[in-house]
């Protein structure tokens, strides 16, 4: 069985290996295959893309592709994420993601990617390799009839809503996300080909997105500030409205374009209920109404998985919420990072370095990975014995340093 990159011929049997492990059956049609090819040939990086083949037979695949990794403090670290894993039924569990895995992974660290990120199809397969929960989502769901946006409420007087064409939100929407994914640790960047994709502009060989409305919200100033995008199920009931919204995405610069934007989409005509799928695990939205129990959490489930590849560069380039030096012993089957760290967040810039102090904490790439955004908890890790406390107190100070104000989130499936 060999694992290697792809080339352009591999593409219709790489993308039909793809289908067969996501549980789609093969397209066969000439012309899609052309469609295909053209898409993927933009689309991934042959380097980067990796195939296991059995003889002439594509079995698993395997691609990541480099983007930038929003950490605590706004720096924005590059990182390899992965994406379109799959090892055909007819031969998994034997090591072949593994393998692709391995090799993927060492390629990064040896480019100098400081992490690798991915979303998890099922919980139990990646801790393995070292990766660890690094932000959670949840599903958001308002009944609109039932509360109301609390008056004055982070009001903006002035600002208005409106609405776009999709070829508008490719062009203004860039701009607004790049300042956006600075405010929050978790969000990864957008390609121009992901604008286009999302708004319908081009689509993708498996079919257009849905058609959705796009919005932008303008402060006083007329600046944008906030971008929404949304369907409605357009659901009636014996000549009663019963809609339900569904926001596919909302950003936004400020807390008063977020609160507006929420509030443009509880007084839509129609709509009884608003829903929201991919949104952050602290989101604004209970704050601003008068009754947060008309509001439902869906599942809150882990999204953003992080594997750390090289300890002093993505833990120096991250700030910290506390003041203090903690030594964190890392074990790591893979090597990468493997190790013992100082984090100290002196008076100058946080620094993580190598050291041979005595360790405060040790732990393993997995639990590193889950702490590396904030939204980890070195305390409970501890309690729960997946991180050993030397130094008694040492999980609280990590804790103190490691935490974010805001909880990361990534807005967006990769
Ligand atoms: C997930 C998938 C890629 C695993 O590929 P594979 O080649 O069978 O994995 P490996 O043989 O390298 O497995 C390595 C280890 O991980 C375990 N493992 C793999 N997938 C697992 C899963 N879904 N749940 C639990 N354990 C899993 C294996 O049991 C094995 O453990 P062992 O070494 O103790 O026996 C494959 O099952 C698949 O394509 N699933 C459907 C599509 C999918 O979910 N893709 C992931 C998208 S994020």
């Amino acid at each position: 069985m060999e694992i290697r990159t792809i080339r352009e011929d591999d593409i219709v049997a790489w993308t039909d290996a793809m289908s067969i492990g996501f549980h789609k059956v093969p397209d066969p049609d000439k012309e899609n295959q052309e469609k295909r090819i053209e898409h993927w040939r933009e689309r991934a990086e042959f380097g980067r893309s990796r195939g296991a083949f059995d003889g002439d037979r594509c079995v698993g695949t395997f691609r990541s592709f480099a983007t930038g990794l929003t950490v605590p403090g706004g720096a924005i670290v590059p990182v390899s994420a992965i994406t379109n894993v799959t090892v055909s039924p007819t031969h998994r569990r034997r090591g072949l993601l593994t393998r692709m895995m391995r090799a993927d992974l060492a390629d990064a660290a040896a480019r100098g990617e400081a992490a690798a990120i991915l979303i998890a199809a099922e919980y139990r397969i990646y801790g393995r390799f070292g990766f660890g929960v690094a932000a959670d989502f949840q599903k958001l769901r308002l009944d609109t009839l039932r509360t109301r946006f609390t008056p004055g409420v982070l009001a903006e007087p002035g600002g208005v809503v409106e609405l776009v064409s999709p070829l508008e939100m490719t062009r203004v929407g860039p701009a607004v996300h790049e300042e956006f994914r600075r405010l929050r640790p978790g969000v990864i960047g957008r390609s121009a080909l992901w604008w286009d994709l999302y708004t319908g502009v081009r689509s993708a060989p498996k079919g257009p997105e849905p058609a959705r409305f796009h919005a932008v919200y303008r402060d006083p100033s007329g600046r944008i500030t906030g971008l929404i995008g949304y369907r409605s199920d357009d659901h009636w009931d014996e000549m009663v409205p019963k809609v339900t919204l569904l926001v596919d995405q909302l950003i936004a610069l400020t807390p008063q374009a977020e609160a507006a934007l929420w509030q443009y989409c509880a007084n839509v005509d129609y709509v009884n209920a608003v829903e929201a799928a991919d949104r952050s695990p602290d989101e604004l939205l209970t704050m601003l109404v008068d009754d947060p129990r008309a509001i439902t959490s869906g599942s809150r489930r882990d999204f953003l998985w992080a594997r750390i590849l090289d300890v002093p560069a993505a833990f120096s380039a991250r700030t910290y919420g506390a003041p203090g030096r903690i030594v964190l012993d890392v074990r790591d089957d893979l090597g990468h990072a493997r190790g013992r760290f100082a984090i100290d967040n002196g008076p100058g810039a946080a620094a993580c370095t190598p050291t041979e102090d005595a360790p405060d904490l040790s732990l393993d790439a997995a639990a590193l990975g889950a702490l590396y955004l904030g939204a980890g908890s070195p305390v409970r890790l501890a309690t729960a014995g997946r991180l050993t406390e030397h130094t008694p107190g040492a999980a609280a100070r990590a804790e103190a340093m490691l935490r974010t104000e805001r909880e990361p989130w990534c807005p967006d499936w990769f």
